[in-house]
């Protein structure tokens, strides 16, 4: 937890040191910074990316200390690509992703061995994770055959599930489950959701045997709120409006956007526009807000009013960042991520996977 004595320090300050404390750790240290992370911080981001970017770039990063501001399941990430001399640190330990937080091991082992009892050959079903997952989850899909996914590949990895002929179950989140596979072509009714509170996810045997897709009913509380009512009054106000929404917002807006990606999609979208480009994004408030002063010749506005913040990469302030770097700087390795090398050995087959896809 971050000591008392941090919190008395302003912004200003903080900024000031992590400066000085930058340039004295050299190589020793890089940063890396996720899209949501708020401008103060990620300032001092060696490299910023979406969860497929940065978790490329770690797996290349030669220094002894990581710090990854951005999630638990980002660092959890980079600690299974990164060789074990190197340390992954999370700037503040409670610094989730509530998604993530939806899907558990056993949960997902006792729906796995419930859709087994009802498929002919559970071999013909791949199990894919979103990269918002625990690395637990990930080792379960490793030992079984499966892989992760981001928001910039799941098109490609349920592809290639698909032309194999394969069943997909696909977790923790509902929409980049539905999205994705609603922008491949399927079909409804080849699109099941996985009720975790219920036996057998509340579904007919006939419904799992015939799905071509079973996603678990997480999602993301950020991007769930966005709505489609404020699509149609935007788009009435400006009618050369272009919709730009995450993967992870509902199907209902989903299909009426006219465009749908990652974070670096979407910031590549919006950095190729024309100036005086209008768009309304459906993503997190401290991307949108960068957006909007990074392009002043263009209209970025926010598809809700008020704009969906996600308070846990929030929780990575100029203070934590401060007190990380204070302490290696004085020989302290605070909040370090690990995972155990069982379940490192098992996430690594399942993201190598999907980096083989990539
Ligand atoms: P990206 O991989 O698109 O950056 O998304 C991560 C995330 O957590 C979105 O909510
Ligand atoms: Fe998790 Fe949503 Fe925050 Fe992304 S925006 S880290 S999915 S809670």
């Amino acid at each position: 937890m971050l000591p008392e004595k941090y919190k008395a320090i302003s912004d200003e300050q903080a900024i000031l040191k992590i400066r000085h404390l930058k340039a004295l750790l050299g190589k020793d240290v890089f940063i890396l910074g996720h899209h949501y992370q708020r401008d103060e911080v990620i300032q001092f981001a060696d490299a910023t990316g979406d969860s497929l970017g940065l978790s490329q770039e770690a797996a290349k990063i030669n220094s002894k200390y990581i710090v990854f501001c951005g999630v638990k399941f980002m660092a959890e990430t980079a600690d299974i690509v990164t060789a074990d001399n190197q340390k992954v640190i999370l700037p503040d330990l409670a610094a989730g992703c509530p998604m993530a937080d939806m899907a558990n091991e056993y949960q997902i082992q006792k729906a796995w061995d419930e859709i087994a009892q009802v498929v002919a050959d559970i071999s013909n079903v791949v199990p894919v994770t979103y990269v918002n997952s625990a690395a637990t989850v990930k080792a379960f899909c490793g030992e079984n055959g499966g892989l992760t996914c981001t928001s910039s590949n799941a098109g490609k990895v349920l592809d290639w599930a698909f032309n194999q002929g394969k069943q997909v179950f696909f977790f923790p989140d509902r929409y980049l489950g539905t999205n994705t596979a609603m922008r491949l072509g399927l079909k409804d009714k080849e699109i099941v959701l996985w009720n975790r509170e219920e036996d057998f996810g509340g579904l007919s045997p006939e419904k799992i045997k015939t799905a071509k897709i079973i996603t678990w009913d997480g999602y993301c509380p950020v991007h769930k709120r966005f709505e489609s009512a404020n699509l149609d009054l935007l788009r009435e106000k400006y009618p050369d409006l272009r919709v730009i929404v995450h993967p992870e917002v509902p199907e209902s807006l989903a299909i009426q956007a006219d465009e749908i990606g990652s974070t670096s999609y979407i910031i590549k979208v919006v950095s190729e526009a024309p100036d005086g480009s209008i768009f309304a994004v459906g993503t997190e408030a401290h991307l949108v807000s960068r957006l909007a002063k990074e392009y002043p010749n263009k209209r970025i506005l926010s598809l809700n009013v008020p704009t969906c913040m996600c308070a846990t990469m929030e929780r990575i302030s100029p203070q934590n960042l401060l007190w990380i770097l204070e302490s290696l700087a004085e020989g302290k390795v605070e909040n370090q991520i690990i995972v155990p090398k069982n379940i490192k050995e098992k996430a690594l087959i399942a993201i190598n996977s999907m980096f083989e896809l990539s």
